[in-house]
């Protein structure tokens, strides 16, 4: 295949950032991408439906006029949060849908759930009024290995969720494991779940390669290859519950590069060629726009976006790093090399 023309993508998961970072990183997903779900995790957090309509207007002040693109708000949980804000945030439009973080998870996620118990009227309030609630996956108990935590989390909280709450629309972020692709699958379409590029390219070996290797330090952590398999069967099946989240998390190239550096890879200018490296190695490329671009929606209750955009095969380099004007650089997953597949625009 040469060229690949197909729905217009969406990116069901994504870091932006705010001020400088925003503005550097925005172009990369805005040019290919017709909507992206934009993760709460700022400081302080979108938590409510002032700070998220704030920050989609700082979002949508920065892309060019004729941008179609669309941010569609996350709104963080926490445990003091008022549900009702949330649900009237939904009802107009604000709020697509609460990221719930288990404090201490990830970046800035110090706000986060202490204790699910502690959402029980939240999540109440979510499933009566269908607000999706997209999890960070992971236990944060010290004694639970960091390969593990995704597994634990699934057997510990959203098992007994499903039962508790069984309307609730859940999506499983970045998903990682054997495990969570056993999990989703087995909900019958109730539970979806995002992907990363860098999950489906890499196992844990990669960040050890040679030497260590900060920059595909990412949370959930990369796993053992047999996990890496079981999401390239996944994000190639054609599966409806499956679908296209890059969680591409920039952070300053200083701050990754040091003794104890952040966690996040930041892959939102070679997100489509790397995907579909991954789909042209699995003899998928005929699944690939149903994972990219009719899956998320499908799910989500939307249409697909209407216009298309063209994949085709060709020697490209990506940049290697993104400039942030005052603050530094912030390195591209996968910039030092060249890839086979150039997006562009379908349109004539
Ligand atoms: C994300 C970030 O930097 O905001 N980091 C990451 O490693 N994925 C947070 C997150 O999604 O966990
Ligand atoms: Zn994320």
């Amino acid at each position: 295949m040469e060229e690949l023309v197909f729905t217009r993508p969406d990116d069901w998961h994504l870091h932006l950032r705010d001020g400088a970072l925003l503005e550097a990183v925005l172009p990369h997903t805005a040019a290919w991408f017709g909507r992206a779900v934009v993760m709460p995790n700022l400081k302080p957090p979108v938590s409510d439906t002032d700070r998220a309509r704030a920050y989609r207007d700082e979002i949508r002040a920065l892309l060019p006029a004729d941008s179609r693109f669309e941010p569609l708000m996350a709104a963080y949980l926490t445990e003091d949060g008022d549900p009702a804000d949330i649900v009237a945030g939904h009802r107009e439009g604000v709020i697509f849908g609460v990221k719930y973080y288990p404090a201490h998870a990830t970046t800035h996620s110090a706000a986060g759930v202490r204790a699910i118990e502690n959402v029980y009227r939240h999540l109440e309030a979510f499933e009566e009024a269908q607000v999706p609630v997209l999890f960070h996956g992971e236990v944060t108990d010290p004694d639970i290995d960091i390969f593990d935590r995704e597994a634990v989390f699934i057997e510990r909280i959203l098992e007994p969720l499903r039962a508790r709450f069984p309307g609730l629309k859940v999506v499983l972020e970045h998903l990682t494991t054997r495990d969570g692709v056993e999990f989703v699958k087995s909900q019958h379409g109730a539970v979806g779940a995002t992907i990363t590029c860098h999950h489906l390219m890499y196992d844990r070996n990669a960040m050890f390669q040679g030497g260590l290797r900060p920059h595909l330090y990412c949370l959930p952590i990369l796993k053992a290859r047999p996990h890496t398999e079981a999401l390239r069967a996944a994000a190639t099946s054609g599966l409806g519950m499956f679908f296209l989240g890059t969680d591409s998390a920039p952070h300053l190239k200083h701050t990754k590069e040091t003794d104890c550096g952040c966690a996040g890879v930041f892959n939102a200018p070679v997100a489509l060629s790397t995907y579909a490296e991954v789909f042209e190695e699995e003899g998928a490329l005929d699944r690939f726009e149903a994972f990219a671009s009719l899956n998320g929606p499908r799910f989500y209750g939307l249409r697909p976006n209407s216009d298309r955009i063209r994949l085709r095969r060709a020697e490209t380099t990506p940049p290697s790093q993104v400039n942030v004007p005052g603050e530094g650089q912030i390195v591209v997953f996968e910039g030092d090399r060249a890839h086979r597949w150039v997006p562009e625009s379908a349109s004539p």
